[in-house]
């Protein structure tokens, strides 16, 4: 039987296994898909695991996106642009890193028919999902990028892998079409943004987080008439492009893998 594996720390709270082996299932695979805590010092350890093909794939996550990349023989352009993996598999016997939150997130946005290009969005946070969300956005051909973190250096350092896009001071809410949280700000239905929305009617709010449903970000923008869109799709999606590179086929995502996730 095949092993796959979600590595991160924490990793509890992971739904990536009930979507792999839902997939896994359907298409009488022989497989199984776990998930492991993991520390810095395990990284090493999976690469040799991948190589003796004692584990054939594996999600990495949350706070090992970067941090594996050292470990890896080969990166996708993707993942080198964003200095970002997500995904890792064998392909001629090197262990290669790819990036499938960038698909994830450009696929999520046109399921919902946002037409990004020419829009000006605004996006809070700097952490680990941030640079595939650039990335993405890039590609969708949006107008401008603009950047706010409470801790500015971390800012920073994503302008020197996407030099276009422009630093905010935390706190300050620009003009913009669409605003991301990608802060852990709502994991906690307690959280609150401190910064003011309410200037910006008739928007698009999106939220990383899928779990709770509706963070109080959402909720807040929905009262003042605005769209939303939580993570799910974001995240359902980037399993489905990890699933068709590790099996050769795509999964479905249709609204019974979505109900999986409820
Ligand atoms: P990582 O930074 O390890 O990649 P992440 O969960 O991807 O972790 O990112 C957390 C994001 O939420 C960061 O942008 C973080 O801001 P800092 O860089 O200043 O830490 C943001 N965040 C978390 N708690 C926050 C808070 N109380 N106020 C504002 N931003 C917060």
């Amino acid at each position: 039987m095949k092993k796959y594996l979600v590595i991160g720390n924490p990793i509890k709270h992971s739904l990536s296994p009930q979507l792999h082996n839902y997939w896994i299932k359907n298409n009488n695979i022989n497989a199984v898909y776990e998930k492991k805590q993991f520390s810095s010092g395990d990284l090493q350890n999976l690469i040799l695991l991948i190589k003796q093909k004692k584990i054939e794939g594996a999600n990495i996550t949350v706070p090992f996106k970067r941090e594996i990349i050292s470990y890896l023989d080969q990166l996708s352009y993707e993942s080198s642009k964003t200095q970002s993996v997500n995904t890792v598999y064998l392909s001629n016997e090197k262990v290669v890193g790819h990036n499938t939150d960038i698909d994830g997130f450009e696929l999520a946005v046109k399921d919902i028919n946002y037409d990004v290009k020419n829009k000006k969005i605004l996006i809070l946070g700097a952490g680990g999902v941030v640079p595939s969300i650039i990335f993405a956005l890039n590609k969708m051909k949006a107008k401008n990028i603009l950047v706010t973190n409470r801790t500015i250096s971390k800012a920073r350092e994503l302008k020197r892998l996407f030099p276009d896009v422009s630093i905010i001071e935390w706190g300050k809410t620009p003009e913009f079409d669409m605003i991301i949280n990608a802060t852990s700000l709502g994991l906690n239905d307690k959280d609150h943004i401190n910064i003011d929305f309410s200037l910006n009617r008739n928007k698009f709010f999106y939220d990383v987080i899928y779990n709770p449903k509706e963070t109080k970000f959402l909720r807040d923008a929905k009262k003042l008439g605005n769209t939303i869109e939580n993570g799910r799709k974001m995240f359902i999606f980037q399993a489905a492009a990890a699933f068709e590179i590790w099996h050769g086929i795509k999964p479905k995502t249709n609204s019974e893998v979505n109900r999986l996730l409820d």
